[in-house]
C-alpha cells in the first residue's frame, strides 16, 4: 500500500517499509441495499475487512510500524477494542519489534484476541474500558521506551487516508456520501484527509458529505458529551471519549456531514442484511449501513454512496452465531431420506 501511494505518504528511501500487502480492498456494489434506500441511488461497500489482519487498521499500522522501525523503536504499545491490537501485533512482529496491547477485559471479540495472542503480542487485560486503556498507554509511552501506535500517532491517519484514495481511483470520482462507523474518530478524520488531498490534486470533482455513525450506547459525538460507561454489542466502537473528537467535529462541519446514533438492534438488522447480499462484516462495521438506512429519507435521488466496512465478520463469530436468523439442523442420521426431508423435499 505504501508503494502504491508513496508520493502522498511521509516516507523516504530510508524508511524500512513493513508491509503485509494491505490495501487494494474491493469496492463491492450492493444493489439490494440500494433498493432499500430507493430513489435510484447507487451503493457500494468498501470492504476493508479483506486486509491481512481483517480490518482497516492495517493501512495505518504499515505506516506506524515502518516509521517506528525507521526511528529505531524496539517495542510498540496500543490500547484497543481488538482490531488495533491484532494489527499492531502482526506488523510489529513482521518488523522485528515487541508489541504490548492493553484491552478492556471481557469486551474483545474472540477472533481479535486469538490474533493478538498468536501473533505473539503481550496482551494485558485491564479492569476498565477502552478510554481507560488509552489513558494508560499514553502514560506508559511517555515514561518507557515504547512507541505508541494508536491513532494519536499521526502516521496512523496518514496510512488510513489511502482508503479514500482507493475509492476515488475505483469510482473515477468521490462518492456524494461516505457513511462510516465512528469510535475513536481516527478513521473518519483520515478518510477526510484523503478526500481533501485528492481533491487538491484534481483527482476528483467533489468532496463527499461525511456521515459518521456511532452506537447509541456509545455516542459521545452525537450527544455532545463524554459517555462514562459506553455500552454496545459492537465492541469495536465501545468508546466514550474519542481521541480525535475535535478533528471529527471539524470533518463534520467542513463536509456538511452529520453524526447519528444507531441502536444495537439496527446494527444487527444491517449486519444480517449485508450477509444476505454475500458480505460478512463485523457488527461495528454494519453501523455504517444501519446509519444509512436510518437516514434514508434525507438521501437525495440518484447519488452515489459508499459505506465503509471496517472489519471482517470472522472477527466476531460469537455475535454471528447468536444473532443469525438461521440455525444448524442437527442430530441427523446420514440417511438420504432423512436428509431430503430435513431439506424440505
Ligand atoms: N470499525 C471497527 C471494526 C473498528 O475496530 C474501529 C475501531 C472502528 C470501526 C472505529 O474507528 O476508532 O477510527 O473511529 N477500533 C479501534 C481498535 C478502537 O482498538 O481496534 P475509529
Amino acid at each position: 500500500m505504501i508503494e502504491a501511494y508513496r508520493s502522498y505518504l511521509p516516507v523516504s528511501d530510508q524508511t524500512p517499509v513493513v508491509t503485509l500487502c494491505e490495501g487494494n480492498t474491493p469496492l463491492i456494489p450492493m444493489p439490494v441495499l440500494a433498493q432499500h434506500i430507493g430513489k435510484d441511488v447507487k451503493v457500494w461497500v468498501k470492504y476493508d475487512g479483506l486486509n491481512p489482519t481483517g480490518s482497516f487498521k492495517d493501512r495505518g499500522m504499515t505506516m506506524a510500524i515502518s516509521k517506528a522501525k525507521e526511528a529505531g523503536a524496539e517495542a510498540v504499545i496500543c490500547a484497543s477494542t481488538g482490531n488495533t491490537s491484532a494489527a499492531a501485533a502482526a506488523y510489529a512482529r513482521r518488523g522485528g519489534m515487541r508489541a504490548f496491547v492493553l484491552i478492556p477485559d471481557g469486551y474483545v471479540a474472540l477472533g481479535k484476541l486469538a490474533q493478538a495472542l498468536l501473533y505473539g503480542a503481550e496482551v494485558l487485560a485491564i479492569n476498565g474500558n477502552f478510554d481507560d486503556a488509552l489513558t494508560m498507554v499514553q502514560e506508559l509511552a511517555k515514561d518507557y521506551p515504547i512507541t505508541l501506535v494508536n491513532s494519536v500517532n499521526p502516521y496512523r491517519l496518514e496510512g488510513q487516508k489511502t482508503g479514500a484514495f482507493e475509492i476515488i481511483d475505483a469510482m473515477g470520482d468521490a462518492p456524494h456520501w461516505l457513511c462510516i462507523p465512528v469510535g475513536n474518530a481516527g478513521n473518519i478524520t483520515a478518510y477526510w484527509m484523503g478526500f481533501c488531498e485528492y481533491h487538491q490534486q484534481r483527482k476528483c470533482s467533489r468532496l463527499p458529505r461525511m456521515m459518521g455513525f456511532q452506537a447509541a450506547g456509545a455516542a459521545p459525538l452525537v450527544n455532545g458529551h463524554v459517555v462514562r460507561d459506553p455500552q454496545t454489542l459492537a465492541t469495536a466502537i465501545r468508546i466514550g471519549n474519542p481521541a480525535s473528537w475535535t478533528k471529527a467535529e471539524a470533518v463534520r462541519d467542513a463536509s456538511q456531514g452529520e453524526f447519528n446514533a444507531v441502536t444495537d438492534a439496527e446494527i444487527l438488522d444491517a449486519y444480517r442484511l449485508l450477509a444476505l447480499e454475500g458480505v460478512f462484516c463485523e457488527p461495528a462495521s454494519a453501523a455504517s449501513v444501519a446509519g444509512l438506512l436510518k437516514v434514508k429519507d434525507q438521501v437525495p435521488a440518484g447519488i452515489n454512496i459508499v459505506c465503509v466496512l471496517t472489519g471482517n465478520g470472522l472477527k466476531d463469530p460469537d455475535t454471528a452465531i447468536a444473532h443469525s436468523n438461521n440455525q444448524v439442523k442437527g442430530g441427523l442420521n446420514p440417511d438420504p431420506d432423512i436428509l431430503a426431508k430435513a431439506m424440505g423435499f
